[in-house]
Protein backbone atom coordinates (compact mmCIF):
# COMPACT_ATOMS: atom_id res chain seq x y z
CA UNK A 1 0.00 0.00 0.00
CA UNK A 2 1.24 3.46 -0.91
CA UNK A 3 -0.08 7.01 -0.24
CA UNK A 4 0.62 9.43 -2.96
CA UNK A 5 -0.54 12.93 -1.98
CA UNK A 6 -0.12 14.26 -5.76
CA UNK A 7 -3.26 15.83 -7.28
CA UNK A 8 -5.07 12.70 -8.38
CA UNK A 9 -6.79 14.53 -11.57
CA UNK A 10 -2.98 14.44 -13.03
CA UNK A 11 -3.84 10.52 -13.16
CA UNK A 12 -5.94 9.59 -16.21
CA UNK A 13 -7.28 6.36 -14.82
CA UNK A 14 -8.82 7.90 -11.56
CA UNK A 15 -9.85 11.28 -14.00
CA UNK A 16 -11.81 8.49 -15.94
CA UNK A 17 -13.37 6.82 -12.49
CA UNK A 18 -14.20 9.89 -11.73
CA UNK A 19 -16.04 11.39 -15.07
CA UNK A 20 -17.76 7.87 -14.72
CA UNK A 21 -19.41 8.54 -11.64
CA UNK A 22 -21.78 11.77 -12.79
CA UNK A 23 -23.26 8.69 -14.71
CA UNK A 24 -24.31 6.33 -11.65
CA UNK A 25 -27.88 6.04 -10.57
CA UNK A 26 -28.33 6.13 -7.00
CA UNK A 27 -31.56 6.96 -5.10
CA UNK A 28 -31.09 5.40 -2.26
CA UNK A 29 -27.24 5.67 -1.23
CA UNK A 30 -26.94 8.75 -2.38
CA UNK A 31 -23.31 8.15 -3.41
CA UNK A 32 -22.06 7.69 -6.55
CA UNK A 33 -19.01 5.88 -7.76
CA UNK A 34 -17.05 5.49 -10.54
CA UNK A 35 -14.42 2.40 -11.35
CA UNK A 36 -11.81 2.72 -14.66
CA UNK A 37 -10.11 -0.61 -15.45
CA UNK A 38 -7.08 -0.61 -17.94
CA UNK A 39 -6.24 -3.39 -20.23
CA UNK A 40 -3.05 -4.82 -20.77
CA UNK A 41 -3.41 -3.10 -24.55
CA UNK A 42 -4.16 0.02 -22.42
CA UNK A 43 -7.59 -0.02 -23.35
CA UNK A 44 -9.68 1.61 -20.62
CA UNK A 45 -13.58 0.70 -19.70
CA UNK A 46 -15.45 2.62 -17.15
CA UNK A 47 -18.46 1.88 -15.00
CA UNK A 48 -20.60 3.58 -12.61
CA UNK A 49 -22.87 1.85 -9.74
CA UNK A 50 -26.57 0.95 -10.41
CA UNK A 51 -29.22 0.94 -7.70
CA UNK A 52 -32.25 -0.90 -7.38
CA UNK A 53 -35.64 -0.48 -5.56
CA UNK A 54 -35.12 -4.54 -4.16
CA UNK A 55 -31.70 -2.73 -2.90
CA UNK A 56 -30.12 -6.57 -3.50
CA UNK A 57 -29.60 -5.85 -7.36
CA UNK A 58 -27.33 -3.25 -7.07
CA UNK A 59 -24.49 -3.15 -9.24
CA UNK A 60 -21.37 -1.71 -8.14
CA UNK A 61 -19.12 0.09 -10.13
CA UNK A 62 -16.32 -2.15 -10.18
CA UNK A 63 -18.69 -4.83 -11.62
CA UNK A 64 -20.04 -2.98 -14.71
CA UNK A 65 -16.57 -2.07 -15.46
CA UNK A 66 -15.12 -5.69 -15.57
CA UNK A 67 -18.67 -6.98 -17.30
CA UNK A 68 -17.97 -4.30 -20.16
CA UNK A 69 -14.30 -5.15 -20.88
CA UNK A 70 -15.16 -8.91 -20.57
CA UNK A 71 -18.23 -8.23 -23.37
CA UNK A 72 -15.77 -6.71 -25.42
CA UNK A 73 -13.11 -9.89 -25.48
CA UNK A 74 -10.49 -8.10 -22.52
CA UNK A 75 -9.22 -10.75 -20.26
CA UNK A 76 -6.04 -9.24 -19.05
CA UNK A 77 -6.01 -5.87 -16.66
CA UNK A 78 -3.30 -4.39 -15.39
CA UNK A 79 -4.43 -1.12 -13.00
CA UNK A 80 -7.69 -0.05 -11.61
CA UNK A 81 -8.89 3.28 -9.93
CA UNK A 82 -12.19 3.74 -8.15
CA UNK A 83 -13.58 7.26 -6.82
CA UNK A 84 -16.52 8.62 -5.47
CA UNK A 85 -18.19 11.47 -5.03
CA UNK A 86 -17.52 11.83 -1.63
CA UNK A 87 -13.13 11.91 -2.04
CA UNK A 88 -13.08 9.42 0.93
CA UNK A 89 -10.83 6.61 -0.56
CA UNK A 90 -13.44 4.27 -1.55
CA UNK A 91 -11.78 0.56 -2.29
CA UNK A 92 -13.69 -2.52 -3.63
CA UNK A 93 -16.23 -4.35 -1.28
CA UNK A 94 -15.51 -7.50 -0.76
CA UNK A 95 -17.65 -8.46 -3.57
CA UNK A 96 -15.76 -6.50 -6.40
CA UNK A 97 -12.19 -8.29 -4.87
CA UNK A 98 -13.46 -11.35 -5.70
CA UNK A 99 -14.64 -10.52 -8.92
CA UNK A 100 -11.69 -8.83 -9.80
CA UNK A 101 -9.48 -11.98 -8.94
CA UNK A 102 -11.28 -14.12 -11.31
CA UNK A 103 -9.30 -12.06 -13.72
CA UNK A 104 -6.86 -9.66 -12.52
CA UNK A 105 -3.58 -10.99 -10.96
CA UNK A 106 -2.60 -10.43 -7.16
CA UNK A 107 -0.07 -7.62 -8.29
CA UNK A 108 -2.50 -5.30 -10.58
CA UNK A 109 -2.60 -1.81 -8.82
CA UNK A 110 -5.84 -0.52 -7.18
CA UNK A 111 -5.92 3.61 -6.89
CA UNK A 112 -8.45 4.30 -4.46
CA UNK A 113 -8.95 8.26 -4.85
CA UNK A 114 -8.82 10.60 -1.85
CA UNK A 115 -9.84 14.13 -3.09
CA UNK A 116 -6.05 15.44 -2.12
CA UNK A 117 -4.32 12.27 -3.05
CA UNK A 118 -4.37 8.58 -3.58
CA UNK A 119 -3.71 5.57 -2.07
CA UNK A 120 -2.73 2.40 -4.08
CA UNK A 121 -2.99 -1.07 -2.95
CA UNK A 122 -2.41 -4.23 -4.77
CA UNK A 123 -5.60 -6.52 -5.59
CA UNK A 124 -3.40 -9.23 -3.28
CA UNK A 125 -3.28 -7.00 -0.41
CA UNK A 126 -7.18 -6.58 -0.37
CA UNK A 127 -7.95 -9.83 -0.91
CA UNK A 128 -5.20 -12.58 0.16
CA UNK A 129 -5.55 -16.08 -0.20
CA UNK A 130 -8.42 -15.84 -2.76
CA UNK A 131 -10.02 -18.46 -4.58
CA UNK A 132 -9.86 -19.32 -7.79
CA UNK A 133 -10.12 -21.78 -10.59
CA UNK A 134 -7.15 -23.33 -9.68
CA UNK A 135 -8.38 -24.05 -6.32
CA UNK A 136 -10.76 -25.50 -7.98
CA UNK A 137 -9.11 -27.60 -10.52
CA UNK A 138 -6.83 -28.49 -8.00
CA UNK A 139 -9.66 -29.79 -6.14
CA UNK A 140 -11.02 -32.06 -8.83
CA UNK A 141 -7.70 -33.27 -9.26
CA UNK A 142 -7.15 -34.29 -5.89
CA UNK A 143 -10.76 -35.68 -5.92
CA UNK A 144 -9.47 -38.05 -9.26
CA UNK A 145 -6.53 -39.20 -7.55
CA UNK A 146 -8.01 -40.45 -4.84
N1 LIG B 1 -20.39 0.54 -4.27
C1 LIG B 1 -19.70 0.33 -5.44
O1 LIG B 1 -20.17 0.72 -6.53
N2 LIG B 1 -18.52 -0.33 -5.38
C2 LIG B 1 -18.01 -0.88 -4.24
O2 LIG B 1 -17.26 -1.83 -4.28
C3 LIG B 1 -18.45 -0.27 -2.97
C4 LIG B 1 -19.91 0.05 -2.97
C5 LIG B 1 -21.70 1.17 -4.33
C6 LIG B 1 -22.85 0.23 -4.03
C7 LIG B 1 -23.91 1.19 -3.57
O3 LIG B 1 -24.61 1.67 -4.72
C8 LIG B 1 -23.15 2.34 -2.93
O4 LIG B 1 -21.80 2.20 -3.37
C9 LIG B 1 -23.17 2.32 -1.39
O5 LIG B 1 -22.72 1.09 -0.91
ZN1 LIG C 1 -18.48 -3.78 -4.79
Amino acid sequence: MTDDSGDPADDPLVAAARDAFADAYVPYSEYPVGAALRTADGTVFVGCNIENANYSNSLHAEEVAIAEAVKGGHTEFDRLAVASAAADGVTPCGMCRQTLAEFCDADMEVVCDEGDGVTTYTLGELLPDTISLETLTDAAERRRQR
